[in-house]
């Protein structure tokens, strides 16, 4: 059915802006979103304002497409950002940034949309987390946490709103060459002499380097155009180079402890 009306939240770059544009181009109703757009049509979708960390922002976006379009379809909640620092480094202020539009975000616009797609017995619910959710990464456990936190809340909701005709999924990116490394919050404690300021910098000129060289986020355009055509989808939809994609699987069936081995070496840590 084309003429799904489908909300993509952070439609303006990166991923979300890959799947808008692929979704437009196959005769899907794409609104994507962003915290500056001034409404606009783009690329065949409208990029419509919605801030994840402001609730009336969402409501009102929400709101508004119900008004025009009667119904949304599917949710895709994409808007998120990484976050660098050490445990001991990263502030309250930080963390709190990172869970608020990762996790908190993501919550808002669902509880939101939600409603809507039980009372039309229907609905799908795509969460963007993150292969890094499946392991503590080193100068990044705040991320890895967030999108761990959105595995967990997602398996919670698809057991909870399938009664009602909605299905929820998630898809766990590898890396991707998006705008993430520009937007991404670094601890303050780095600029002033942190003892892990070292580390924290070599890591993640490594990350931006391995970013850099990723994969292109067209084809996680045809990943949600397949989980758009799947009846039943699964829980988890892996998408990245290969090596990725068996970290979590190599971390499954080996355990923790040797996976934190390859780990080490391959961040070159003690
Ligand atoms: N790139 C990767 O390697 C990778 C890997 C795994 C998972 N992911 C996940 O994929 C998602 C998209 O990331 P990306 O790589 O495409 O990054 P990106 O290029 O930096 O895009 C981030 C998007 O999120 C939106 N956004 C940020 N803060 C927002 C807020 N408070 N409210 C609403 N929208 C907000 C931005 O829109 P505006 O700035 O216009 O508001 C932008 O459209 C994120 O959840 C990220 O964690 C990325």
């Amino acid at each position: 059915m084309k003429n799904k009306v489908i909300l993509v939240t952070g439609g303006s770059s990166g991923i979300g802006f890959s799947i808008c544009n692929k979704l437009a181009d196959t005769g899907y109703i794409v609104y994507g979103t962003s915290r500056n757009s001034r409404n606009e049509s783009h690329n065949g979708y409208k990029l419509v304002n919605l801030d994840v960390e402001d609730e009336t922002s969402i409501i009102k976006c929400i709101e508004n497409i119900i008004e025009k379009e009667g119904r949304i379809d599917v949710i895709i909640n994409n808007a998120g950002l990484g976050i660098m620092g050490a445990v001991e480094d990263c502030s309250d202020a930080e963390i709190a940034k990172a869970f608020n539009v990762n996790v908190f975000g993501l919550v808002r616009v669902t509880r939101t949309v939600l409603p809507y797609m039980r009372a039309q017995k229907s609905g799908l619910i795509i969460n963007i987390a993150s292969i890094a959710g499946h392991m503590g990464l080193p100068y990044r456990g705040f991320y890895s946490a967030s999108k761990a936190a959105v595995h967990r809340i997602t398996e919670s909701l698809r057991l909870e709103v399938r009664n009602f005709g909605v299905k929820a999924c998630i898809i766990d990116p590898g890396d991707f060459n998006t705008n993430i490394s520009n937007n991404r919050v670094v601890s303050n404690n780095i600029l002033k002499g942190s003892v892990y300021a070292d580390e924290t910098k070599r890591i993640e000129a490594m990350i931006n380097s391995e970013i850099n060289k990723s994969l292109d986020a067209e084809i996680i355009g045809n990943l949600v155009l397949k989980i758009l055509n799947t009846p039943e989808p699964k829980t988890y939809y892996r998408i990245g180079k290969i090596s990725q994609k068996l970290s979590v699987k190599i971390r499954t069936v080996f355990g923790a402890d040797l996976f934190e081995k390859i780990l080490r070496k391959f961040y070159k840590l003690p």
